[in-house]
């Protein structure tokens, strides 16, 4: 059976093979996810309304991917939000909604091009998990948080995750980079596509 598009980005070994697997499906991926019953952006954009007042600004949207994210937050009234995300095809079907102040290519997980304390508040979907983003790419993301900001993220709580991800947040915890703040229970993010993968929603405040 040839591999589906959602599979060849969680076989990809290499920045450039998960690089080119999302350039190659960016025009399907929104119709994919949706069909997958993809419910991360939904439960973000709630728990974003509850910790987030309205006024905060600058926003990051990292991994910003075709942009599902943003388009509840800019509905809303937030903004101006900044989109970062590795494939050019992914930024690509971002800029056609016009939600974004700007959109840039970066990798999370190397240094961002950003100033410390940049932004007022950062989300990210679906992005810091295994073969995507790595653990170590929170550190980045604190650093251009400004203080006692929030950082509103998905992150995978089903068995198949890496002990690297959980073990980074309790790291900068303990380091006093962040400090927690409210997590969702577990819930089924993909539940027509990937049945047995489960999230939680996190929000943690950059450290002062
Ligand atoms: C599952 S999609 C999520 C996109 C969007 N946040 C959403 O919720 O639909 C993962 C996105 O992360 C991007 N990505 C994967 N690894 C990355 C990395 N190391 N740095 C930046 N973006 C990355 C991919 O290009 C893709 O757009």
């Amino acid at each position: 059976m040839p591999e589906t598009d959602v599979g060849k980005s969680y076989h990809a070994e290499t920045i450039g093979e998960q690089q080119a697997a999302y350039d190659e499906w960016a025009e399907k991926y929104e119709a994919d996810l949706c069909a997958m019953g993809y419910r991360i952006p939904a439960v973000i954009a709630a728990v974003f309304t509850r910790f987030v007042p309205q006024g905060t600004a600058p926003i990051l949207d990292a991994g910003c991917g075709g942009g599902i994210q943003a388009e509840p937050i800019a509905m809303l009234g937030y903004g101006p939000i900044t989109g970062i995300d590795l494939s050019e095809g992914m930024l690509a079907v971002a800029r056609q909604k016009n939600i974004y102040e700007d959109l840039r290519q970066m990798t999370l997980g190397e240094r961002l091009d950003f100033p410390d304390h940049t932004f007022g508040a950062v989300i990210s979907s679906g992005v810091i998990t295994p073969r995507h983003a790595p653990a170590h790419a929170f550190i980045e993301l604190v650093r251009v948080t400004k203080p006692g900001a929030p950082i509103v993220f998905s992150l995978r709580d089903d068995p198949e995750q890496e002990p690297e991800y959980p073990q980074m947040l309790e790291r900068l915890e303990k380091e006093g980079a962040w400090q927690p703040v409210f997590r969702t229970p577990s819930f089924h993010s993909m539940p027509y596509g990937e049945p047995d993968v489960t999230h939680r929603v996190h929000v943690y405040r950059a450290g002062s």
